[in-house]
């Protein structure tokens, strides 16, 4: 079998798909990538989506945006793959984690649905395709998320020092790697950028507040921040995952209501709740780990990065670049890392993480 993979992988926070070409040999070598920005109208489309907004049916919605990311997702495969010199013929797979359009693991009928239909994956690239990875732990009472894990501990794990991966996407999740042979856990910590991105939306007309210059400008408001926190997600004990469907812009709106505050100190709050969330579940979870790895969108957010240094003190803070993958990537390898464990019938999902009865194979097999 082929040593290279492609992953592709779109979170919550919904700005596009990220690709990423890997060759798995002893060790991980990423050989190319390529980010593609979703179109306006499909981003809206999902964003409406999330808030319950359907342009008439939400079955034929949900259809026609499967299909138009499948494509769009294949389009991001092929241009992974133009950047090489190598040809269809010589990946292993793609693995596709598609686009969350709901994330329920709790309830009487525990669900997750990611959308972008791996059939057209599998028919425009001509190369085999791995998706739906998390609902087989989701049938094993799991959480189905956090799955990145098991790849953060074969890529960064060193058995002489306690680390944590924090990735911080439209939510953050913390992957807490021991020394020696300690169980690796993890969990979702609550927003990464999500809130953020909202807020600047709603205030700068733009999709992000870049490098945090506008939390910058404002000031903490002590109260909005004890009013945030005051959720019970923050306090409940792992395995924990969560989305936009708690964490989104009803939920904000809810927390503002009744008070009157300047947007940049709003922005300033925003920004600290993801800090503070961050580290007071590192601080709670991992009080030996020395370093931290920082990857995904946020760790481009310099006021952020200032902020969550100055909330973990005493511990080294720096990105995955350091560890062989930037930090932009580290999802999306993670992808295609796990379609190669499918294909190689070996489990990707942590039961300690996930909370699921057993480890198991993940995903499905859409073939060329
Ligand atoms: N220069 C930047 N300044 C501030 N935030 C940024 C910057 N670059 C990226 N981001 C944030 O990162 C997010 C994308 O991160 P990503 O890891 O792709 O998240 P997801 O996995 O949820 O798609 C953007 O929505 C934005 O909030
Ligand atoms: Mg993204």
């Amino acid at each position: 079998m082929s040593d290279c993979f492609i992953g592709l992988m779109s979170g919550t926070s919904t700005d596009g798909v990220d690709a990423a070409l890997l060759e798995f040999t002893s060790v991980a070598r990423l050989l190319s990538t390529h980010f593609l920005p979703y179109p306006q109208t499909v981003r809206k489309g999902l964003l409406d989506f999330a808030g319950g907004k359907y342009a008439g049916d939400a079955i034929d919605q949900l259809g026609a945006l499967d299909n138009a990311l499948g494509e769009l997702f294949a389009e991001a495969a092929l241009a992974v793959l133009a950047k090489t010199r190598l040809s269809r013929t010589d990946i292993g797979a793609i693995g596709s984690h598609g686009q969350t359009v709901r994330h329920r693991p709790a309830g009487q009928y525990p669900f997750t649905l990611q959308i972008a239909d791996p059939n057209v994956i599998a028919a425009r690239t001509g190369i085999a395709t791995v998706a739906d990875f998390r609902r087989r732990d989701v049938a094993l009472g799991g959480q189905g998320a956090p799955l990145v894990p098991a790849f953060h501990n074969a890529m960064f794990a060193d058995h002489k020092e306690a680390r944590v991966v924090v990735n911080i996407g439209g939510i953050a999740n913390v992957t807490l790697l021991p020394t020696e042979r300690g169980r690796v856990s993890g969990f979702d910590t609550g927003p990464g950028n999500l809130l953020m991105d909202a807020w600047s939306r709603a205030y700068l007309q733009q999709s992000h507040d870049e490098n945090g210059a506008f939390a910058a400008s404002g000031t903490v408001n002590a109260a909005l921040l004890q009013a945030l926190l005051a959720d019970e997600y923050f306090q409940r004990r792992p395995p924990k995952s969560t989305g936009r469907e708690h964490f989104g812009e009803v939920w904000l709106a809810e927390k503002l209501r009744g008070r009157n505050l300047a947007p940049a100190d709003v922005m300033a709050t925003l920004c600290e709740l993801t800090a503070y969330s961050i580290a007071n579940a590192i601080a709670s979870h991992a009080p030996h780990a020395a370093r931290v790895l920082l990857c995904g969108g946020g760790a481009h957010n310099a006021h952020l990065l200032k902020r969550l240094a100055a909330d973990l003190p005493q511990r080294i803070i720096t990105t995955t670049e350091d560890f062989g993958i930037h930090p932009d990537w580290v999802e999306a390898a993670a992808f295609a890392w796990l379609a190669r464990e499918t294909l190689a019938g070996r489990p990707g999902n942590l039961p300690a993480v996930t909370g699921a009865r057993r480890p198991a194979v993940l995903g499905a097999i859409y073939s060329a």
